[in-house]
């Protein structure tokens, strides 16, 4: 029995990996980096099975789909992790920079789930990684935002239709990892609520064991999702608009 994690060399993939060594033979860790991939491998031991792939390249993703397809390894956890995020306008981004970030926070996800599905028994686990972000639209980094409520919507529909596999999509708030940078232009950004990476995937693997499709981590955040709920649209953006502004 295996688990595939994706974005495994990342902060929060590597504490899926420390978490889910114990429970399953294999872990196939998903990433785009030999060294990094390595480097797991010495760290957590044989049950590390490297998997280079660049989850924008069309046709290395596909070659991790047949991958699955033609190993058929029974799978009992599934994490699509990978992401990426950058912060400014629509129209500060390039075309490749906007095609990438889709095809790694959506694309991926979704050719990984569904060629990974026949390979899961009753039991099995899908946990994608989205985030608070996809509760709302969020200006300034719209193309997130909206990637990753199209990984919330996906997840939870998901997780109807597949009745024997328990599928999840977590959704911290701000999460202490690399993927947050400390400063822009030159000020020092502050992240309301950051937790560390461990408490997000524990909270995850504890909600997801609990049958729960969608899993927050912490109670700020929980609270936020229910203001987004009952306030206009308009209005959460405004004030998301008003924090970023310093930044911007
Ligand atoms: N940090 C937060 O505040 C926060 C909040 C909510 C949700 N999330 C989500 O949590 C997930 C993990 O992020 P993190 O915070 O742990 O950041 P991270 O440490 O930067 O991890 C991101 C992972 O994605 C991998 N990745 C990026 N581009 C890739 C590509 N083209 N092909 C294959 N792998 C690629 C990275 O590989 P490399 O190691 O080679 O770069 C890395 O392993 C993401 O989906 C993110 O959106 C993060």
């Amino acid at each position: 029995m295996i688990s595939i994690i994706t974005g495994a060399t990342g902060d929060i993939g590597e504490e899926f990996v420390k978490r889910l060594l114990d429970e399953t033979d294999q872990i196939w860790a998903v990433g785009r980096s030999d060294a990094k991939l390595s480097s797991l491998k010495e760290r957590y031991g044989d049950k590390i099975i490297p998997v280079k792939v660049d989850l924008s390249d069309k046709d290395e993703l596909f070659g991790f789909c047949r991958k699955i397809e033609e190993e058929k390894p029974l799978i009992r956890y599934l994490v699509n992790n990978a992401g990426v995020a950058k912060l400014g306008p629509v129209s500060e981004f390039t075309l490749e920079e906007i095609s990438d970030l889709l095809d790694i926070n959506d694309k991926a996800a979704t050719l990984i789930s569904r060629a990974a599905l026949p390979f899961m028994g009753k039991g099995a686990y899908i946990l994608n990684v989205a985030s608070a972000s996809a509760f709302q639209p969020n200006p300034y980094i719209a193309l997130y935002s909206a990637s990753k409520a199209y990984l919330l919507s996906f997840t939870r529909s998901l997780n109807v239709e597949n009745k024997e596999i328990n599928c999840t999509a977590v959704c911290p708030g701000w999460v202490d990892t690399k993927m947050l940078p400390k400063s822009n232009n030159g000020k020092e950004i502050k992240y309301p609520g950051m937790v560390p990476a461990s408490k997000v995937v524990d909270c995850a693997l504890k909600d997801t064991r609990k049958g729960k499709d969608v899993s927050v981590c912490s109670f700020y955040y929980s609270y936020l999702r229910f203001l987004s709920k009952i306030t206009p649209h308009s209005l959460v953006m405004k004030m998301w608009v008003g924090m970023l502004k310093p930044y911007l």
